[in-house]
């Protein structure tokens, strides 16, 4: 029995029993934010049984197109990898609101199954909510099923919601047992989940209303929402164990083998792929377009699914838009919006497949290149993270490719980044938040990271989500208070350090060190072993990174002093970042910086740096500090004690800071600024890097000279010279080429102008041109009126698979014939779409193959323009 048929057949059996045919709703619930999709055949009855909508009928039976994807009822992850499992299905479903309950819902049920379609009775299972006797009674004795073949099951399985609000009742379910060379067990058993029992129908006895607080209370009328999925009862009905092999998978399916090229017919990605197909269109029939939020992220993630399962099968052309032809001809009948938006469902599937395929491509070339790199036989997780973090080149996909290259992937290794990472992405905001928690600690972190990068330290506290706990396991990510650290902890503008806590057995990544009520908060990813509090660690900062931003921080109190002295004692510090990778430093001043200045505030800090005087540090009363004219934040809070840093010769820079620094100026190396801009009125913002990164930045430039001079093929003196003589002749060659065209055009439209036929005194030129340009196209047309006169005509650019439609309508006819007419008329003979002015439109995109036939109507269709 066809799919087809089932569904007419259901509809029929239920209208004959009083039930009003409604027909389906959209996949996007009218009004309803509660819902991602409809999920249910009842969704667009919810008002009715909630009692807020009323309908001129009390029994309704419909087929209705479900998509579970997101939200609540979820299958995305199981398509292909189950028998029953769809993103798309069609529900059948029967409605009784406030009319009949359980006795008639299950008697029209067991109608249909065992009368109507002749399902042995042996083959069905029952099952009931653990205290429904009711349903219970009415199977067993009204019905006489044997007990032995019900089951009574709890909340998860016999207890119906919509979603987290809406009606919802217990439900009595029916399945369908599919043999014993299936393996599973019947409903309530431990292996129920395999394919050997199936549900196909659930009954639901709607009582409640689930409101927002979670409370429920009772619907106006007992009713009834009943749904079968059609695609799990047509799989009974053929004789077959999966739904995937009823008729109409089967057609979708050998439709993606033609188009894959896949030769295997029970290939899972095909599975995939053909219900994707469903889903995807029906999606964007209702009104969805790919994006990336909400129901159209879920469209987008769909549709890529079903692109990778393509690419798994090595085809990476464009192929999802041309399996759409097969879908209308599987369910254009029952379904005729879809035939209609046939179309349209193409143009986005196409578009998406493109964007999707430039992110394979570039993700594809990087990956190239890192496995050409290898030294060894796996794939590092760095690099499967960077592919997938920078690039959206999903990780599954690396791993396809490593195993077709024999390769292993450090998969554990990018797990780690990947959690390392969504830390690194909370911390901002929940960082916030824990400010707000009471650390509940005496006194504070003893810091001795100024004279040391490595030390021990008992552990005090430790924190997961943000709350007490007293051990972390491995894999476990959390915070680490200890009493005493090297760690600096952010502040002051400087980031906190990396690195790593160390006991017998146990290791920690520290990925960021925070300061909180005094204390130093270790984030912390564990590596290997269980931390306990009270445990003994052994704390060790990442040397290089903790140089380079001691290097950094004492820059910046070098620049800052050499913009006071150079631009004036108004220069105030608004804000500043130091990192191991470079510093930004934002300051009050009114005017952008010119050229010299930038060089004078460069040179005047190398200097200091040259001189290598020592950097002193003295630890003394804030009033003490202020009068020797140390440089204080304004508004900032100080402690009583405070640090003073002084650098450069005689005095150069004396501030107030708590960060870690250098011991000599020289020890920074080289100063170079990176950039210097507004970011606000009276502030400006210079980013300058010293020591490797001065060096890798002047690196950078000489590379890209080098590079300028591969490409003028000349010396540095002469690349000036070089790139403006290149300009002048560009502009030269440009003028060469407009003569040539207008050359050219006159002699095409010369060639051409034999062509035309006459209608009535009109010429009518319809024809396709290799290789020619938009421009080339338009200027040829006006040559060709001009030689014409009274002339109507459509010259179809073409370029590989692309095609360009123009048209052009003299003057004199204007009246009677409209060139964006003509367009649109051959345009959509052909699928490209257009439009434009009277006397020129042109048209894009459409198949390629159906130009002739399209070029061929020109001359029809002005003959009944012109009533010729
Ligand atoms: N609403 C119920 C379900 O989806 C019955 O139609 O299973």
């Amino acid at each position: 029995m066809k799919t087809s048929v089932i569904r007419r057949r259901f509809l029929d059996y239920y209208a004959q029993n009083g039930h009003r045919i409604v027909p389906a709703g959209s996949l996007v619930p009218g009004d309803d934010p509660t819902l991602l999709f409809t999920n249910a055949g009842m969704v667009q009855f919810k008002d009715v049984f909630l009692g807020t909508d009323r309908r001129d009928y009390v029994r309704a039976t419909t087929a209705q197109r479900c998509v579970r994807a997101g939200g609540k009822h979820n299958d995305l992850e199981n398509v292909g990898y189950t028998a029953r499992h769809h993103t798309f299905f069609e529900m059948l479903g029967n409605f009784s609101f406030g009319d009949y309950f359980k006795r008639e819902a299950i008697q029209f049920a067991w109608g249909f199954l065992t009368g109507e379609l002749g399902l042995s009775k042996d083959k069905l299972w029952v099952t009931v909510y653990k205290d429904d006797d009711e349903a219970a009674d009415i199977w067993i004795n009204e019905i006489g099923i044997d007990p032995n073949r019900l089951s009574r099951l709890g909340d998860k399985d016999n207890f119906w919601m919509m979603g987290d609000t809406g009606p919802c009742g217990p439900c009595s379910e029916i399945f369908y047992d599919h043999g014993a060379d299936v393996p599973g067990g019947p409903p309530g058993s431990p292996d129920d989940d395999l394919d050997r029992y199936i549900e196909i129908w659930n009954l639901v006895f709607m009582q409640y209303d689930t409101l927002a607080d979670g409370t429920r209370v009772l619907l106006p009328k007992p009713s009834v929402d009943t749904g079968m999925g059609l695609e799990r009862l047509a799989a009974v009905l053929q004789n077959v164990h999966s739904n995937y092999e009823i008729d109409l998978f089967q057609s979708l399916i050998k439709a993606a083998m033609a188009v894959t090229g896949c030769t295997d017919i029970e290939n899972r990605s095909l599975r995939v792929i053909a219900d994707h197909l469903r889903s995807s269109a029906f999606l964007i029939v209702d009104g969805i377009n790919p994006s990336n939020e909400g129901r159209g992220y879920v469209l987008r993630r769909i549709i890529r699914r079903a692109i990778r399962h393509a690419y798994k099968l090595g085809c990476d052309e464009l192929f999802m838009y041309r399996l759409v032809d097969s879908l209308v001809a599987e369910m254009g009948e029952a379904y005729p919006e879809l035939a209609k938006q046939a179309d349209q469902v193409k143009q986005v599937l196409r578009n998406e497949e493109e964007q999707f395929a430039r992110t394979l491509e570039n993700g594809m070339a990087i990956l190239e290149s890192g496995i050409a790199e290898l030294s060894a036989t796996e794939i590092p997780g760095e690099l499967v993270f960077k592919l997938y973090d920078t690039f959206g080149f999903p990780a599954d996909l690396t791993a396809d490719v490593a195993r077709e290259k024999n390769l292993a992937v450090d998969m554990a290794g990018f797990e780690r980044l990947m959690a390392e990472q969504r830390i690194r992405a909370k911390s901002a905001n929940k960082f916030k938040l824990d400010r707000d928690i009471d650390l509940n600690l005496d006194g504070q972190t003893t810091f001795f990271g100024y004279e040391s990068l490595i030390g021990d330290g008992c552990v005090v506290k430790l924190l997961r989500d943000g709350v007490d706990v007293t051990s972390l396991a491995e894999g476990e990510t959390g915070m680490v208070v200890l009493d005493g650290t090297p760690f600096y902890a952010e502040s002051g503008g400087q980031a906190g350090d990396r690195g790593q806590l160390t006991a017998p057995e146990t290791q920690m990544q520290v990925i960021a060190c925070n300061k909180l009520q005094g204390h130093h908060l270790h984030q912390v990813v564990v590596q290997q072993g269980t931390i306990r509090v009270g445990d003994r660690v052994t704390a060790q900062v990442v040397r290089e990174e903790r140089l380079n931003t001691a290097r950094h921080h004492s820059a910046t109190h070098l620049m800052h002093a050499a913009l006071r002295q150079l631009l004036g004692e108004h220069v105030q510090q608004r804000g500043s970042l130091v990192t191991f990778d470079k510093l930004r430093f934002d300051f009050s001043h009114l005017e952008s910086l010119t050229r010299e200045q930038l060089r004078s505030i460069e040179q005047l800090v190398n200097q200091q740096i040259l001189a290598n005087t020592a950097v002193v540090t003295e630890v003394t009363d804030i009033d003490t500090a202020r009068a020797s004219g140390a440089m204080a934040l304004f508004g900032e809070k100080y402690a009583d004690q405070v640090r003073v840093l002084s650098m450069g010769e005689a005095g150069f820079s004396k501030e107030l800071c708590g960060g870690t620094h250098v011991e000599r100026t020289g020890d920074l190396g080289l100063f170079r600024i990176l950039s210097e801009s507004g970011i606000a009125a009276g502030v400006r913002r210079i980013e300058a890097v010293v020591g490797p990164y001065a060096l890798a930045q002047i690196y950078q430039q000489d590379d890209l000279l080098i590079n300028l001079q591969q490409i003028y093929k000349c010396a540095p003196d002469q690349l000036i010279d070089k790139a403006q003589q290149a300009l002048v002749q560009i502009k030269e060659l440009e003028k060469d080429i407009q003569r040539l065209s207008a050359k050219q055009a006159a002699a095409i439209a010369g060639d051409l102008s034999v062509k035309a036929v006459d209608v009535s005194g009109v010429k009518v030129l319809a024809v396709q041109m290799q290789g020619i340009d938009a421009k080339a196209l338009r200027t040829t047309i006006d040559e060709l009126k001009s030689s014409l006169g009274s002339a109507i005509i459509v010259i179809a650019a073409v370029n590989g698979d692309k095609v360009q439609l123009a048209a052009g309508v003299t003057q004199d006819l204007l009246d009677r014939v409209k060139a964006g007419d003509l367009v649109r008329e051959l345009g959509a003979l052909m699928g490209a779409k257009g439009g434009g002015k009277p006397d020129l439109a042109m048209a894009g995109g459409g198949d390629v193959a159906q130009l002739q036939t399209a070029l061929d109507q020109a001359e029809p269709w002005v003959r009944h323009k012109l009533g010729a």
